[in-house]
């Protein structure tokens, strides 16, 4: 085999060489991440039908992608970690034992990119050289994914020059198992409609993708390195890799305060993370460090500070809108990929709620005949928008800052239609991070095989934590115990419904009010009521200017904590206690308690 002379890394190009011989690729290239480079593919991919180029006019160096109908997110049930002791990966993750699981890999994987060209794609988890920074080295037979990679990480030839002659990488090997006989034409989407893995060696730190060309699943630095990997990685140093948004607010008097927050998928973190505050707020403004990952390090000052590991956005598309998400709309004005949106006459995209009257005829997700009355959306619900961070009007100055962001509050919050108060704050470290540990969500359209029911997803990371779950809650507890300024801890919900199934909560740049109270709350500036939750804020303590329709019988309805209802969840956190039993931390029996006899005592609001 030949190698490009900037590749001066033995063990690179051994297994380069190896997994070439594995997978019998009728070419290798070796991505360099130039525009040049990345021109040639998206030409490739218009040729081949996989992408259809935009209006230059209204979407300049942008492209559509539509997937197979069968795969369009992430596949929670053929994940796997397969750590050699069943008991690391826990009763949360599927597991296989590591040396069936490689059987199982080299089988599928044997001559699976014949046909194909397999593309070697150097990148880095955060900015490049920094030393929070890790790198990892995907090899794809999908141009799709290496165009994705490169707005999503710092890929590229620069990554070999970090790494020298020995640097250390995570392997992950990735290919859509859809090899082609000579002649066999191609489809636009290939992938495995029958075979679907995303495996996880966490002792060795390496990656293996099987069967599907979408999001989580094939662009393995985002949820397969930066979150499962990491967080192993992150227990054995004394750090945190979370699913969290980060943030800067700014006040009226310039004081900068960065937080954190972590929602399960399709919650509400790119949104957040953009969000405008409403004008009668003037003088506040919130700027965008990170909108998915989060990896969280003790600095010497006894602070957490944390770096966003990704380059771009992978968005959710639809409800984003000049009204919801302006910041998110500027973002992708360019430059940017769409996946499973609808296609407009004039060459641009669209899906539900970018606008309030839906166009009167439109290419839909399934490159179908769309108009209003079909009775079929024209995106699909989990249809993503792939688009570089630094575009993004509101990006921080920081977002690349190697040291990272001082973080002063870890904010959690699942999609929860009652039961859940729109904002808390949690007593103490501890209070809190079993407050996240037993965070209830319902299921989205991220998710294969979603149905919207409330399942337990602690601290968000649920399909995301590489290791035993209940050692998690342990290493999320030891590093209170080791922080000496840990930041505070709240809780919120945005999407509590009324009996008729509408939000009480307008949401969105509304939501700048509770990040207010949090961030004046971390500065010792607002008052709160202590509640069974923790201190919640009461009518006044909530800066209501500008706002016309909240009155104080509204806000208690969406802060009311119903008792019927809280023995439920009860019985829910004890669910995941009794699941994850063997190893739980002991506190979190006696916080449970503690939460039951404070339900108890307090009237109800
Ligand atoms: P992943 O990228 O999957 O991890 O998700 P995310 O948490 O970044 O989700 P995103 O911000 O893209 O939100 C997805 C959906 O939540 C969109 O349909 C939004 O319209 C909706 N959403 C976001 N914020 C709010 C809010 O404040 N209120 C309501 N009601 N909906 C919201
Ligand atoms: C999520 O599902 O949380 C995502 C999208 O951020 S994906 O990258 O497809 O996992
Ligand atoms: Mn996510």
């Amino acid at each position: 085999m030949e190698y490009p002379l900037h590749v001066k890394h033995n063990r690179i190009k051994q297994w380069v060489n190896e997994i070439a011989g594995l997978t019998k690729p009728d070419t290798i290239h070796w991505c360099d991440g130039s525009q040049k480079e990345n021109d040639e593919l998206c030409e490739v991919m218009v040729q081949s039908g996989t992408f259809t180029r935009l209006n230059p006019q209204k979407r300049p160096n942008s492209y559509l992608a539509l997937s197979d109908p069968s795969d369009v997110a992430r596949v929670e049930e053929r994940t796997f970690i397969c750590s050699k002791n069943r008991n690391d990966a826990g009763p949360t993750n599927n597991w296989v034992n590591p040396l069936e699981m490689k059987k199982t890999l080299n089988t599928l994987f044997d001559g699976c990119m014949k046909g194909r060209t397999m593309y070697v794609v150097p990148f880095s988890m955060g900015p490049l050289g920094s030393k929070i920074s890790h790198v990892g080295i995907e090899v794809t037979d999908s141009p799709y994914v290496v165009v994705n990679m490169r707005i999503m990480t710092r890929m590229g030839k620069p990554v070999y020059d970090i790494l020298g002659d020995d640097g250390e990488f995570v392997p992950c090997v990735h290919s859509v198992g859809l090899p082609l006989s000579k002649g066999q034409k191609d489809v636009t989407w290939p992938c495995n409609k029958d075979h679907k893995y995303i495996v996880h060696f966490p002792e060795e730190r390496s990656i293996w993708s099987f069967g599907s060309g979408y999001g989580g699943n094939a662009l393995l630095g985002k949820k397969c390195f930066a979150l499962r990997i990491a967080s192993v990685m992150a227990r054995d140093e004394g750090w945190l890799a979370e699913h969290m948004l980060i943030l800067g607010v700014e006040s009226p008097k310039g004081e900068k305060t960065y937080v954190t927050a972590a929602f399960p998928s399709a919650c509400g973190k790119t949104n957040f993370a953009m969000l405008i505050p409403p004008k009668a707020l003037n003088g506040w403004k919130v700027t965008t460090v990170g909108d998915d990952i989060a990896w969280i390090k003790p600095g010497s000052d006894g602070r957490l500070y944390a770096i966003n590991p990704e380059a771009g956005y992978f968005g959710v598309a639809p409800g984003t809108s000049e009204v919801t998400n302006p910041n998110a709309m500027g973002t992708m004005k360019k430059n940017s990929i769409f996946t499973n949106v609808a296609l407009t006459p004039d060459g641009d995209v669209w899906w539900e709620g970018m606008t309030k009257t839906p166009p009167p005829h439109l290419i839909d997700w399934q490159g179908k005949e769309w108009t209003p009355d079909c009775g079929r959306k024209a995106a699909h619900p989990n249809a993503r928008f792939t688009a570089p961070a630094y575009q993004c009007p509101s990006i921080d100055n920081n977002w690349e800052n190697p040291e990272g962001v001082p973080i002063s509050a870890f904010i959690f919050g699942g999609r929860r239609t009652n039961t859940i108060p729109l904002v808390a704050e949690a007593f103490n470290w501890n209070f809190g991070v079993y407050m996240a540990a037993t965070m209830g969500s319902e299921t989205t359209a991220a998710a294969v095989g979603a149905t919207g029911e409330v399942r337990r997803d602690p601290m968000a990371m649920l399909p995301f934590c590489g290791y035993h779950m209940a050692d998690y809650f342990n290493h999320w507890l030891n590093i209170g115990r080791q922080i000496k300024n840990p930041p505070r801890i709240f809780s919120v919900n945005w999407f509590r419904k009324d009996l008729e199934g509408n939000f009480l909560w307008p949401g969105f740049g509304e939501n700048m009010r509770m990040l207010k109270w949090i961030v004046e709350r971390v500065h010792g500036n607002a008052s709160a009521g202590e509640s069974p939750l923790g201190w919640m804020p009461r009518y006044d303590d909530i800066d209501w200017t500008g706002s016309q329709d909240m009155s104080s019988k509204q806000f208690y309805d969406l802060m009311s904590i119903d008792r019927e209802l809280w023995k439920e969840e009860i019985l829910l956190h004890e669910g995941l206690f009794i699941k994850l039993f063997d190893r739980l931390p002991k506190e979190f029996g006696l916080m449970r308690d503690m939460l039951l006899s404070q339900l108890w005592r307090s009237p109800e609001r």
